[in-house]
């Protein structure tokens, strides 16, 4: 994968450093950080450190203290980000945490993309949306990893069980990220691993980001369930729409695959996610419910915010993905 092109100061300062042999530098200034775009797409580079890499990046790079000091800033600014953005569940009784998933999941009223999707996207729109998606699903599960050796005991299966069918089970021909790289054939797109990275917007980036945030961060990691949780439990409906719009759009069944192996595989991963890792977790940390329940808001929330993104742009006529005039600035 290659470094995309800046887009601001902080982008273009990392980015300068890190195609240079490691080394020392220090962190820009306190007022560098904050502009949306370049801030989320800085903390997806210094976290794409620890998965793939950069071509021309050093792989010292990864924990060189100079990116992590800048990393850490980052993530401040992105804990403040979400802070603004999602409210915190009241944290339930550890055995009413399956039922509290469930409920915060129910009351999540964001505008419905995959009917969008469904029913009324053009090949064009449905392409970008794949493109957006590419972001995470080419390393689809990856960061959810990170949590398996903060775990003990039943929660560590239940995740290792879930982990392992989105891995293919020892099959790379049914990894869902390699299911995905025939979607992207099929629509015509570039399958390779971070192709679409500079047409990514901040929200798109975001939500790669906050999966990394969690799962990096031990402290974070009732969070990091949380989280995969509402992606399991909010997954199967929506990916029978895709795959719908898809066929409505003249897409085979090979393109089609990874959404229709999703609705049969997450019916039963959200069963597991929300009792046999939430709930047996809670009840081993009894303190960290509230947790598990941000975690899943913030899922829910970054989903609603990339909706919103989407469709508000197609109402008006515009793309979706990143274009470097199209700068939009919130602190
Ligand atoms: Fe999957
Ligand atoms: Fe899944």
């Amino acid at each position: 994968m290659q470094l995309p092109a800046p887009r601001g100061p902080l982008t273009d300062r990392l980015f300068a450093e890190l195609s240079r042999p490691p080394h020392a530098f220090g962190p820009p200034p306190a007022d560098a950080y904050g502009v949306e775009e370049d801030s989320q797409l800085a903390l997806f580079v210094c976290y794409e450190l620890h998965y793939q890499g950069f071509d021309g990046v050093d792989d010292r790079w990864e924990w060189n203290p100079a990116v992590l000091a800048l990393r850490e800033r980052l993530e401040r600014w992105f804990e403040r980000w979400l802070a603004r953005r999602v409210p915190r569940p009241p944290a339930p009784p550890p055995q009413e945490v399956p039922r509290a998933l469930a409920a915060l999941v129910a009351a999540d009223d964001g505008p419905s993309l995959s009917a969008y999707l469904r029913g009324r996207a053009d090949a064009r729109r449905f392409r970008e949306f794949v493109i957006h998606r590419s972001i995470y699903q080419l390393k689809e599960a990856d960061p959810h990893t990170w949590g398996i050796p903060r775990l003990l005991g039943r929660p560590k299966a239940a995740l290792v069980e879930i982990q392992s069918d989105e891995y293919g089970g020892g099959r790379p021909e049914r990894m869902h990220a390699e299911l995905f790289r025939a979607t992207m054939r099929g629509l015509g797109l570039d399958d390779s691993y971070g192709a679409y990275l500079g047409s990514a917007p901040g929200v798109t980036l975001a939500i790669s980001n906050v999966m990394s945030l969690f799962g990096l961060h031990r402290r974070r990691r009732g969070a990091l369930l949380g989280h995969l949780a509402a992606f399991e439990m909010t997954s199967s409906l929506p990916n029978r729409r895709y795959s719908q719009g898809l066929r409505r759009l003249g897409g085979d069944a090979g393109a089609r695959r990874y959404y229709d192996e999703h609705v049969q595989a997450d019916a039963v991963h959200e069963q597991i996610a929300a009792h046999d890792l939430c709930g047996a977790f809670a009840a081993e940390h009894p303190g960290l419910t509230g947790d598990i329940l941000y975690g899943a808001a913030c899922a829910l929330t970054l989903d609603r915010l990339f909706a919103e993104h989407l469709l508000g742009r197609w109402r008006e006529g515009r793309t979706s993905l990143w274009e470097a005039d199209a700068e939009v600035t919130t602190r």
